[in-house]
């Protein structure tokens, strides 16, 4: 794994996978063969976030966007209106249908069970609050893939308290990881792990790169290459961002298991790709209580159907494509977006009623990569399924100034002034997430 692959997620800009530097040969030829399966001969170019000359550049012109009309998340495929939590039922399961099969790929039987261990444990203190520290590795059984290997990597951080306490997970890095580059200036304000431990509750992080490295050059290791047993992906078959939403939910079942952990409050976080994959956990396992949801951009919250930052092009490119089934190529050539049958807004409706927040810089902070209005409209147009589950969508139609949380209903937004990341959102979270779900 070089350097350069771990450290994208969190450049203080969101740029174009060009960018990263990483050897793409493996990924290349495994996406050629995908291609030539499916018989796409040409992908489109994707935005060119570098040359504003070029004739594919990146827009951020608002006026340049487009309006487009989305598929109808609440008509059923027999072309029945969905009107009552029933119906939504019915129709989520037709939604996750169509993401299983065109976008992010299924999990396949073959998925490997996860035996946890405990690695290491210690007491310690927190800001001042005494805190229990664990270490957990998840190994995957290889069995009957002996060649591929996963050894998942949890660590979380528990308040000392007498009641089960709710924790954050969240997708991350190894631990004392340092980004190369210059030394980055310290945080204004205390970390969110001390935000939340002073709320009672714990966090943890997953390590996605130890469920499954990101790169296409890698899916015959990780749990996806042990679920195919040495054969290549077909094209329904999970991608990346799958995967890491997977591990997750296997993270989350251990940290259930522990009894000072309520397990009916334990929710998912993530920035930027890692953003997309706690979109997909949330949309996946119902399990997770609630989810906080950061510049997830094209492929997570973000309208595909905008032309606005990050396009289809550029995620079906050898440095991203990966992140989703097979299928997905076919979007970026010969078809287009608009012959997409979904949209962000019906990824997004697949966490309702349960409360998930979505956030993201602005544009004039280096954050228009991700397209923040566009994962505004999406949770706009996802608002009904969680009125029709008896819950309260999005408080806002007309996109708010930035700064100005929108959090009044279960599914909230909010833009801040910090560029690529979630750290100036983490205190607008923590308030909703206490009031949604108790300290
Ligand atoms: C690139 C990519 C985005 C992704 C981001 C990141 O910018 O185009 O889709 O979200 O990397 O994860 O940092």
């Amino acid at each position: 794994m070089r350097l350069w692959t771990l450290c994208a997620p969190i450049l203080a800009l969101a740029l174009p996978a060009t960018a990263q530097q990483q050897d793409y040969t493996a990924a290349n030829a495994d996406r050629q063969a995908m291609l030539d399966r499916l018989g796409i001969e040409k992908i489109r170019a994707g935005a060119d976030g570098f040359n504003p000359n070029a004739p594919n550049a990146v827009n951020y012109d608002e006026a340049k966007a487009g309006t487009p009309e989305l598929p109808d998340m609440m008509r059923l495929n027999d072309g029945r209106r969905v009107n009552n939590s029933k119906d939504w039922d019915r129709r989520r399961r037709e939604i996750v249908e169509l993401f299983d099969r065109e976008i992010y790929g299924r999990v396949p039987l073959t998925a490997p069970k996860i035996t946890w261990n405990l690695v290491r444990e210690e007491k310690a203190s927190e800001a001042g609050i005494p805190v229990t520290r664990r270490w957990l590795e998840g190994v995957a059984d290889n069995r009957d893939a002996p060649q591929a290997s996963a050894h998942i990597s949890v660590r979380y951080t528990l308040p000392d308290r007498p009641e089960r306490v709710p924790v954050m997970l969240s997708f991350g890095f190894p631990e004392g990881f340092k980004f190369p580059g210059p030394p980055r200036p310290a945080d204004p304000g205390p970390p969110y792990t001390e935000q939340l431990l002073k709320q009672g509750w714990g966090y943890a992080v997953v390590v996605a790169n130890s469920i499954q490295a990101d790169n296409g050059g890698a899916l015959k290791t990780g749990v996806i290459g042990i679920s195919l047993k040495g054969r290549p992906r077909g094209p329904e078959d999970w991608g990346v961002l799958r995967a890491w939403a997977w591990g997750a939910s296997r993270a989350r079942e251990a940290l259930a298991s522990d009894a000072k952990v309520d397990r009916r409050r334990i929710g998912i976080e993530g920035l930027s790709r890692y953003g997309k994959a706690a979109l997909v956990a949330m949309a996946y396992d119902p399990q997770f209580a609630i989810g906080f949801v950061g510049s997830s951009g094209a492929g997570g919250a973000a309208l595909y159907r905008r032309n606005f930052g990050e396009r289809m092009g550029n995620l079906a490119a050898g440095g991203e494509y990966h992140w989703f089934a097979g299928n997905f190529l076919k979007y970026a050539g010969p078809k287009t977006e608009f012959d997409l049958p979904v949209d962000a807004h019906m990824l997004i409706a697949l966490s309702a009623p349960r409360p998930l927040f979505i956030g993201a810089g602005t544009v004039d902070t280096g954050d228009g990569w991700v397209d923040p209005k566009g994962s505004f409209l999406a949770a706009v147009a996802a608002s009904p399924a969680w009125t029709v589950r008896g819950a309260k969508g999005l408080n806002a139609s007309v996109f708010p100034p930035e700064l100005t949380p929108v959090t009044e209903g279960d599914l909230a937004f909010r833009q801040h002034r910090g560029g690529h990341n979630n750290r100036d959102n983490w205190p607008s979270f923590i308030d909703f997430a206490v009031r949604e779900l108790g300290r």
